[in-house]
């Protein structure tokens, strides 16, 4: 596709509205990271399965080719500093966030309003993006709470009541 379409083709799937996830996982030897993705997606119940995927020219493709376990953090409406931290190139740790440690060994952010821990269920190459399949073996949420939203480019809230 030639630029020009590309942008066309992003700014058309800026439409479909999503929330905003953090995906984080452990590196041997190294300290934990967490990246910024809006393309979570429940998959399965039975078994339980989510995807996300990530864009083979990120710096943390040597990572997520090699875990064994990521957990899925879905960030709340007050989470724009972490979401824009994460998704800085080739800085991904998590060095000042409340973190705890899943039963899945991934950390996991404190303050997300639920967390999906998972262990790789398979990974399928998918042009310029790797999708990452993932199996939940914990998952966690919160009652109250409002999700960051992504739509256009641009983050937003809920809006209160029906339109
Ligand atoms: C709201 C939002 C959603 C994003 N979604 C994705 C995604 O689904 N997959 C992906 O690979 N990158 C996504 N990114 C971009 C990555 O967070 C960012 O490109 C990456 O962290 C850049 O640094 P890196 O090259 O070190 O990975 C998203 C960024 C933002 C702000």
């Amino acid at each position: 596709m030639i630029e020009e379409d590309k942008r066309k083709f992003r700014n058309a799937l800026g439409h479909f509205a999503t929330g905003v996830a953090v995906i984080t996982a452990c590196v041997p030897g190294n300290g934990p990271i967490g990246i910024t993705v809006n393309s979570f997606s429940s998959v399965s119940l039975e078994p339980p399965l989510v995807l996300w995927s990530l864009d083979k020219k990120s710096d943390t493709l040597p990572v997520f080719s090699t875990v064994r376990h990521f957990t899925v953090n879905i960030l709340r409406e007050n989470h724009r500093e972490v979401s824009n931290r994460l998704a800085k190139q080739g800085d991904h740790n998590l060095e000042g966030l409340a973190t705890r440690v899943g039963s899945n060994g991934c950390p996991a952010l404190e303050e997300a309003l639920a967390h999906f821990e998972c262990e790789v269920y398979a990974r399928h190459e998918a042009g310029d993006h790797i999708i990452m399949l993932g199996r939940v073996t914990h998952f966690e949420y919160s009652e109250d709470g409002r999700p960051l939203l992504y739509h256009r480019g641009g983050y937003q809230g809920l809006a209160t009541g029906n339109p």
